[in-house]
């Protein structure tokens, strides 16, 4: 028999447990070169209220085991998205899960306000890693009151499931974890990119136009896992994991650090055709180990 890859995510089916990461995969665009319906759930890039022109290049630089990039949320704002990309996405079978990001706490509120008219979005992803620009810049993910004011105020305005994306870039994780979960968050995603940089040498400059930038892929991998066992222990809610995942293997660890999904980010990237051979493999993987279901694995890891 073939094993079950199907997972259940706030009262969202998925088929199997593997979903595009924000911004690094191209929705809508890549439905001309693979068939988006394999996939367990689609994740739109982030959207903002207002249009962004993004940061100036160059904004990607390579770096041992992963990239930087500061792309700062390049998009057309919350009501292009409405008319061009939300008509071609919600055809699709998976769950599209929509991204939302802003700089301020009413932004937020408003960008939920108009999606929640518009039908075709399973629910929302809310980026708190942008600078919350009423507060002097410093990321709203980065404080607990931000961050529960964001949750907060699109909480008011849905009805959909609400997944709260976290920045790695704190103190303590766990502590913002529990402030979205305490504001109404459905469940949580973890982790966004860690703050980074890097210097060409021989310009004396450094390699971003915007100095730092994200570090993501598999150098970001071991925080990512920290990051989701961490919280996995302490909340309740269902948990995406993301940061280095570019194999089945990856897939089980963080499923077994307690996510019971997954996000594939950089990976994409690197080869737009990852998700499709990650979810084949994955359903070798567990055949070989004689798991009938991947629900198994779900915090299933033994650390006593
Ligand atoms: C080019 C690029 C653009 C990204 N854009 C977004 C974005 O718009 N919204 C967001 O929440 N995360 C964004 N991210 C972060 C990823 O979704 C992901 O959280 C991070 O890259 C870690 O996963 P990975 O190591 O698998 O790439 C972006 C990452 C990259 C590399």
């Amino acid at each position: 028999m073939k094993p079950d890859l199907s997972v259940e995510l706030c009262g969202l089916r998925l088929q199997n447990p593997i979903m595009p990461s924000s911004g690094s995969f191209g929705l809508p665009g890549y439905e001309e070169y693979m068939d988006l319906n394999v996939l367990g759930a689609l994740v739109a890039k982030s959207i903002t209220l207002h249009p962004r022109p993004g940061n100036p290049p160059p904004r990607i630089a390579e770096t041992p085991a992963g990239m930087l990039n500061a792309v700062g949320i390049q998009n057309r704002g919350v009501k292009w998205f409405i008319e061009n990309d939300l008509p071609k996405l919600r055809h699709f079978s998976p769950p599209l899960i929509v991204s939302i990001a802003g700089t301020k706490v009413e932004d937020f509120a408003q960008a939920a306000e108009l999606l929640e008219k518009e039908e075709g979005i399973a629910a929302y992803e809310i980026n708190v890693s942008c600078p919350n620009m009423e507060a002097g810049g410093r990321a709203f993910g980065m404080s607990a009151a931000a961050t529960q004011a964001v949750v907060a105020s699109v909480k008011k305005h849905t009805r959909r499931p609400l997944f709260t994306k976290l920045t790695p870039n704190v103190t303590d994780i766990v502590e913002i974890a529990q402030a979205a979960v305490e504001a109404g968050s459905d469940g949580l995603t973890l982790i966004n990119t860690l703050l980074g940089m890097a210097v060409d040498v021989r310009r004396r400059r450094p390699l971003l136009a915007n100095i730092l930038g994200g570090l993501s892929g598999p150098a970001i991998k071991p925080v990512a896992l920290r990051c989701v066992y961490q919280v996995a222990q302490a909340v309740k809610v269902p948990i995406i994991g993301v940061g280095g995942i570019a194999s089945a293997a990856d897939v089980l660890e963080f499923l077994l650090a307690g996510a019971s999904a997954v996000q594939v980010g950089t990976a994409n990237i690197v080869d737009p055709y990852i998700m499709p051979k990650i979810i084949a493999d994955l359903e070798k993987c567990l055949a070989e180990n004689g798991a009938a279901s991947v629900r198994e694995y779900i915090g299933a890891l033994r650390a006593d």
